[in-house]
């Protein structure tokens, strides 16, 4: 038997509490701070590289093939644990509707994501994750560019004009700093490009022009992004200028066929691309136009095992599917951040669990 004190202690601890971190809380405990984004998916890309992770395939939930995502839209479940010092595991649900803009004035992509504490399996938040996920992606470019990028890239080329745009623009420009001179960007929609341009220019510090095309946003840029909504291939793999590094974090920009004017296409992971059998280095692979063999996760170069870049010369694609660690490893920073600062609201899961 337990003393009175001891008792007490462990009625007191049948509560399970985690916070709630709305996206208004998830800006001001640092969610949109590059640099900190920066740093938690160089983490996560590490952690990869050296096996510290587990993450499961992503299910997705889509309403006819693969083609619909870009038209009725799809919704993913992406799961993950970081091993390493962080030892945190998480979820981002995330649905996509690209009617959302026109239709109801609203994002296309909207997210929430659960931080879970792996040595009890309780939650610790529940929050936004649309900046988290926006701020990740762009930053899984920008950890990219450190690795892959010629290291006096000065140009880049941006096709869309859209959310995705802005974290990749920010993160570039987080990575090699003043060294860019000039962003051209093109978007279909002309209105919506000259309020990103215009926007981005303050925001940034550098000159964001609008581009008449896509081959003028793409030739002559050291770094070209594709970023869009597009369900038809429209780059063509010799616009690009020798030694330019190209992220293509959209899906359906570039043919499979242009693969074969890049020297190396590197992914995030390609076991999780291939499970979505969408994006074009998968498709590339299927197709035979590259070998399964010759891709690499860009985890494996960073932690030393492949090698990246080999000159100045080299035309190099990253296509990354989008991982759930990288969520993770940014929610938790925010989350940190958030509890810290005094942020969010406490809820509870249980005040006494019903049953035990
Ligand atoms: N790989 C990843 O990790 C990852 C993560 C998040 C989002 N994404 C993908 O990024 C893409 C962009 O997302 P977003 O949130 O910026 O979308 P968004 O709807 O905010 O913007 C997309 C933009 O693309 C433009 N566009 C469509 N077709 C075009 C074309 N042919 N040429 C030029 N512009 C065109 C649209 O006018 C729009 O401005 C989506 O496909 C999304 O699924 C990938």
């Amino acid at each position: 038997m337990g003393t009175v004190k001891e008792l007490n202690q462990l009625e007191q601890s049948k509560k399970v509490g985690f916070i709630y971190l709305s996206q208004e809380d998830c800006i001001k405990a640092g969610g949109l701070d590059m640099k900190g984004t920066l740093g938690a998916i160089q983490k996560s890309f590490e952690l990869h590289g050296s096996n510290e992770v587990i993450q499961p395939s992503k299910p997705v939930i889509r309403w006819g093939g693969p083609e619909t995502e870009e038209t009725r839209g799809r919704i993913m479940t992406m799961p993950s644990y970081l091993g390493g010092d962080l030892n945190v595991a998480g979820m981002k649900w995330i649905p996509s509707m690209p009617e959302n803009p026109k239709r109801i004035g609203q994002p296309r992509a909207s997210a929430i994501i659960i931080l879970t504490d792996p040595n009890n399996g309780f939650p610790l938040a529940i929050m936004d994750g649309t900046i988290v996920s926006a701020m990740r992606t762009g930053a899984a470019t920008g950890i990219a560019a450190k690795y892959l990028a010629n290291p006096n890239s000065r140009t880049v080329g941006i096709i869309g004009a859209g959310v995705q745009s802005r974290t990749q623009l920010m993160a570039t420009v987080g990575v090699f700093g003043n060294q860019i001179e000039e962003i051209k960007v093109f978007d279909l929609n002309r209105e919506k490009t000259d309020q990103f341009a215009k926007e981005m220019t303050c925001e940034l510090n550098v000159s964001v022009i609008r581009a008449e095309s896509a081959e003028e946003a793409i030739r002559e840029s050291d770094i070209v992004i594709t970023a869009t909504m597009s369900s038809y291939p429209y780059v063509k793999g010799d616009w690009l200028k020798e030694g330019a590094f190209h992220s293509e974090i959209s899906f359906w920009d570039t043919d499979p066929e242009e693969l074969v004017h890049y020297d190396k296409v590197i992914v995030d992971d390609f076991e999780h691309v291939k499970h979505h059998g969408v994006d074009v280095s998968y498709r590339a692979v299927r197709d035979g136009v590259i070998r399964e063999e010759s891709v690499s996760n860009l985890g494996e170069i960073i932690t030393g095992k492949k090698i990246g870049r080999e000159n100045a010369m080299q035309k190099i694609l990253f296509n990354p599917i989008g991982m759930s660690i990288h969520d993770i490893s940014e929610a938790y920073r925010v989350y940190l951040n958030a509890k810290k600062l005094g942020i969010g609201n406490d809820l509870s899961l249980w005040e006494n669990p019903h049953w035990l």
